[in-house]
C-alpha cells in the first residue's frame, strides 16, 4: 500500500516536471472577453531565450517571450501557440469583439500620463446599473480587485485608486461574474515635468486625435514641438496638436518638446524640455450604429439579439430614452445597438423635428374654423343689435360683456369642446403619448447628466470628462488615498441615482424575459 502511494507520487512528480518544461501561453491581464482596443500581453512561460509565436498556425515575426497587443483588433482573434526549444504550448484561444464593452470607464480628474506617485480619479458608468460591480487593476504580474462602495442602483461611480507606482497600470471594471465589463484605462507614469497626452487612447482610425504637451505645475506653455519617430511633425503655439483623421500610418513613437514658464518664475528665459516617448497605437474603429433622419436605428453587422437604445441630447450630455421607446419629440438624438455584454459606438447625432400628427392638425384646423365662424356670428349679432338699438360705442362694450353675448361665446367654445369629446381617444392618446415621455425624460435628465462623457475607447468624448468639475469628491472608496473624506455633493448625486430605481427594475425585468 505504502509502495503504491510512493509510486503515485513519483508519477505525479514526473508529470509535474514535464508540465514545467512545456511552454504555456499566459494572458495578462486575464480578461474573459476581449474588445477592440484592449491592451494585453501574451507571455510564453517556461520558455528559453528565443520563442516562436503562432497565430492560427501561421508564424508571427515576434521572437520575444512576451507579445504586447497595444490595441487589439478582431484580426488578433485566433489560436495562439508559443514554441520554445522545440516544445509547443497548448493552444490559447482569443476572440476580440469588434464592439465596445457595455460599461464605460473614464478619467474624471488627472490624465493618462501622471507623475510617479500621482493619483487620478476614475468614473465607472453602466446604463444598466452597477450592482455587484468591482474594478480590477493590473500592474504587470499582478491583478488586484478594487472594491467599490456602491450605493444601491447607482449607474455611475467615481473612485480614486491608489497612487501610481509602476510605469504602466491598467484599470477596468467588471460585474461579479466578469462577463460584463468596461473598457480599459491605461495610465503611465513619468518623472519628467513635460508630459505628452493623447486622447483618445488608443487612437481610432478615421477619427481625430488630440495630442497635448502639458507641463506639470505650469499653464504657460508657449510653444510645443511634436515629434514622431524623432522627426518633427508639428510646431504649435500653446500645447495642443490635433490630427484630424487618424490612419494606421500615424502609429509610432511620439514625444513633445515644450517651451514654457512657471507663473512665479523670476528668470527671464523660458524653460525648454522634452517629454518621455510614448507609443501611439491605432485601433480599427468598433462597430457604429446608424440613425436615419426618420429615427430608425440600424446596424448591419449586429445580431438580432442586439436591441437599439436611443439617447436625446440635453445640453452637453445625453439622456437615455426608456427601453423600447423611440424618439417622438423634437430634439437631437443618437442611438446604439446593445447586446448582452457589449454594444456599438453611438451613431452620429441626428436632429429630429416631430411632425404634428395628422389627427391633431385636423382638430386644430376645425377648432380655428369654428372659432372664426363663432366670431362672425358674434359680430353680426352685435351689428344687428346696434342697428336696432342705435347703440353707441360704450354700450357695445358693455353689451359685449352682457349675458347674451357671453353665452354666445360660450356656445362657440362649447362646440369646440364637443368636437374634442367626439374623438376622445385621439386627443387622449396624443396627450399621453407626449406628456408621459416628457416627464420620464425630465426625471432621467438628472440621473444621466453626464452619460455623455464616455471612455476613450467608447469614443464618446472622454476628453471632456477630464475637464469636468470635481463635484463628486468623496465618492470613491478609500484605498489609503489622501482626501478620501468629505464631499457632500457627490453623495447627493448618488442619492439621486437611487431615485432611478423604478426605471432600472423595469429595464432589468424586461431584459430577463
Ligand atoms: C454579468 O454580466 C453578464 C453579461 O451581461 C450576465 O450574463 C451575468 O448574469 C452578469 N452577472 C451577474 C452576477 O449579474
Amino acid at each position: 500500500m505504502r509502495g503504491g502511494k510512493q509510486l503515485l507520487l513519483f508519477a505525479a512528480l514526473i508529470l509535474w516536471v514535464k508540465c514545467q518544461q512545456r511552454p504555456d501561453v499566459i494572458i495578462r491581464p486575464d480578461l474573459k472577453n476581449f474588445f477592440n482596443g484592449d491592451l494585453f500581453y501574451l507571455i510564453c512561460s517556461n520558455s528559453g531565450s528565443t520563442v516562436k509565436w503562432y497565430l492560427n498556425d501561421v508564424i508571427l515575426p515576434e521572437t520575444n517571450n512576451t507579445l504586447r497587443k497595444a490595441a487589439a483588433s478582431p484580426a488578433d482573434s485566433g489560436k495562439y501557440v508559443c514554441e520554445s526549444d522545440g516544445a509547443k504550448s497548448n493552444e490559447c484561444s482569443i476572440t476580440v469583439h469588434e464592439y465596445t464593452p457595455s460599461a464605460s470607464l473614464t478619467i474624471e480628474t488627472g490624465g493618462p500620463v501622471m507623475p510617479t506617485k500621482g493619483a487620478v480619479r476614475l468614473k465607472i458608468e453602466n446604463e444598466d446599473g452597477l450592482k455587484g460591480w468591482m474594478c480590477k487593476v493590473n500592474r504587470g504580474e499582478e491583478t488586484k480587485t478594487v472594491k467599490l462602495k456602491l450605493t444601491e442602483n447607482s449607474v455611475s461611480f467615481v473612485f480614486q485608486p491608489t497612487e501610481l507606482k509602476v510605469p504602466e497600470t491598467i484599470y477596468w471594471c467588471t460585474n461579479s461574474t466578469e462577463e460584463c465589463r468596461s473598457n480599459q484605462i491605461t495610465l503611465w507614469t513619468t518623472d519628467k515635468d513635460v508630459m505628452l497626452e493623447m486622447y483618445p487612447w488608443p487612437a481610432v482610425a478615421g477619427e481625430s486625435l488630440t495630442l497635448r504637451c502639458i507641463v506639470w505645475g505650469s499653464d504657460q506653455v508657449r510653444k510645443s514641438v511634436f515629434l514622431r519617430n524623432d522627426t518633427e511633425i508639428s510646431t504649435v503655439t500653446g500645447s495642443t496638436h490635433t490630427i484630424t483623421i487618424v490612419d494606421m500610418s500615424d502609429m509610432g513613437r511620439y514625444k513633445c518638446h515644450a517651451t514654457y514658464r512657471y507663473s512665479a518664475q523670476t528668470r527671464k528665459l523660458p524653460h525648454q524640455k522634452d517629454s518621455d516617448t510614448q507609443y501611439l497605437s491605432v485601433q480599427v474603429p468598433p462597430v457604429r450604429a446608424t440613425l436615419s433622419k426618420d429615427m430608425l436605428c440600424s446596424c448591419s453587422s449586429c445580431g438580432n439579439d442586439m436591441p437599439y437604445r436611443y439617447y436625446k441630447k440635453n445640453g452637453q450630455s445625453w439622456t437615455m430614452l426608456p427601453k423600447d421607446q423611440k424618439p417622438d419629440r423634437s430634439g437631437t438624438y443618437r442611438c446604439r445597438a446593445v447586446g448582452e455584454f457589449m454594444r456599438t459606438l453611438p451613431s452620429a447625432s441626428v436632429d429630429y423635428s416631430a411632425g404634428v400628427p395628422l389627427v391633431g392638425s385636423l382638430i386644430g384646423i376645425l377648432v380655428i374654423v369654428l372659432l372664426v365662424g363663432g366670431a362672425f356670428v358674434v359680430y353680426f349679432a352685435m351689428k344687428n343689435r346696434r342697428n336696432s338699438q342705435e347703440a353707441v360705442y360704450e354700450d357695445v362694450g358693455l353689451q359685449l360683456r352682457g349675458e347674451q353675448n357671453y353665452e354666445e361665446l360660450q356656445k362657440v367654445r362649447g362646440r369646440g369642446g364637443e368636437y374634442d369629446t367626439l374623438h376622445p381617444e385621439a386627443s387622449g392618446t396624443d396627450r399621453k403619448g407626449e406628456y408621459a415621455p416628457l416627464k420620464r425624460a425630465e426625471m432621467q435628465e438628472e440621473e444621466y447628466h453626464d452619460l455623455g462623457a464616455q471612455g476613450a475607447t467608447g469614443g464618446d468624448g472622454g476628453y471632456e470628462a477630464l475637464q469636468k468639475s470635481e463635484m463628486q469628491q468623496g465618492e470613491y472608496h478609500s484605498l489609503g488615498a489622501p482626501g478620501a473624506a468629505g464631499g457632500g455633493g457627490g453623495y447627493e448625486a448618488l442619492k439621486k441615482s437611487g431615485m432611478q430605481e423604478g426605471e432600472y427594475q423595469t429595464l432589468d425585468a424586461k431584459k430577463s424575459t
